[in-house]
């Protein structure tokens, strides 16, 4: 192996045990640490969160209470797991499931809790058939003590405008009108509707009756609807595509019980030739009508049955 390279192998030995010998003067700086509980748990000095920030809901709530194991932990959304999975599930994202009277937008409508499927899901039972959420809570969570402050942090934040962790807000999306009531009038008398979802029974001898719609948008104004039409049907599913007729805007409302239980303005109205049907048809109603953004048909192919059947007319 050449006594040259033997000699540089053994200087470099040399060199490198001289250069590493622990110096007797560096300082260890732990040393002098006198540990707190040295066997303890390393504490984490927790700075102020705001609590109506995404970081705070996500500290106090999400993470705690709503990620647990089998639950929103990304096995379905919303995904609780971090501060961006949360905001990014829930702002201006649809629903799965929805309201089958009234139907929500989004999980999160920036600046509008009250359209927010999110509080809606911590308020109520959806359908009287999924519960109210937390569905469980783990050992520790303080979700029953704080409870109604910590919803209340929710709705601030959203109305607040569901900024992200940067305060940054996304757009406030213009959702699709939403069907509020249907009614029929004969001579400025509203006829009444047998029950909640029931068709409206009209005797044929009236002729004719000025039906009319009420719907719910809260980025547009009524008035610049465009495009209102209406068609209708005997057979349930099966309109005739050529024969949408144009419903017109009416300043002036009619007021009357609305699909939700609640007293609404219907400014929408055309009128129906009874002639053409029989005693005992039942005839099926749809209309459409466009905001700035959205053509929506309602009710539609997707519609819950019970708001099909509460856009029915029977004659007698
Ligand atoms: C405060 C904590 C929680 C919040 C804010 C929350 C929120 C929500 C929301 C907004 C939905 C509707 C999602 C959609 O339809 O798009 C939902 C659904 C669901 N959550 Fe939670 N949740 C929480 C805790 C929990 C926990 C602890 C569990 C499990 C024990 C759970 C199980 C479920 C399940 C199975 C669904 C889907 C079925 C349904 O819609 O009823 N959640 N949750």
């Amino acid at each position: 192996m050449g006594k040259m390279r033997l000699f540089i192998v053994f200087a470099a030995i040399a060199v490198f045990s001289i250069s590493c010998k622990e110096d007797a003067t560096i300082d260890n700086p732990y040393d002098d640490q006198v540990p707190e509980n040295a066997d303890g748990e390393v504490t984490i000095d927790d700075k102020e969160i705001n609590p109506i920030s995404i970081q705070g809901l996500h500290k106090n709530i999400f993470k705690p209470t709503c990620a647990n194991s089998g639950c929103h932990d990304g096995l379905f959304e919303p995904d609780f797991r971090t501060v961006e999975s949360s905001f990014n599930s829930l702002v201006n994202q649809e629903p799965i499931k929805n309201d089958e009277v009234d139907l929500l937008p989004a999980r999160v409508v920036p600046g509008d809790h009250a359209r927010s499927m999110l509080i809606r899901r911590l308020e109520e039972d959806l359908n009287n058939n999924s519960g109210i959420m937390p569905l469980a809570l783990e050992p520790g969570s303080d979700w029953e003590q704080k409870k109604a402050e910590y919803i209340q942090n929710i709705k601030d934040w959203i109305d607040a405008g569901a900024l992200d962790s940067d305060s940054n807000s996304r757009e406030v999306l213009d959702y699709p009108p939403q069907l509020e009531g249907m009614i029929v009038v004969k001579n400025g008398n509203i006829i009444n509707r047998g029950g909640r979802y029931n068709p409206i029974n009209v005797p044929k001898s009236h002729g004719s009756v000025d039906v009319w719609f009420a719907y719910k948008d809260a980025e547009s104004a009524f008035s610049e609807f465009t495009n209102m039409r209406w068609n209708n049907s005997i057979h349930f599913m099966d309109y005739d595509s050529l024969a949408w007729r144009t419903m017109t805007y009416e300043a002036t409302p009619m007021s009357a019980v609305g699909i939700n239980q609640e007293q609404v303005d219907h400014h929408f109205k055309f009128t129906l030739n009874l002639s053409t049907y029989e005693a005992g048809d039942v005839i099926w109603l749809r209309t459409r009508v466009e905001d700035a953004e959205n053509q929506i048909e309602l009710p539609n192919d997707n519609s819950q049955y019970n708001t099909l059947k509460y856009c029915t007319i029977r004659l007698y």
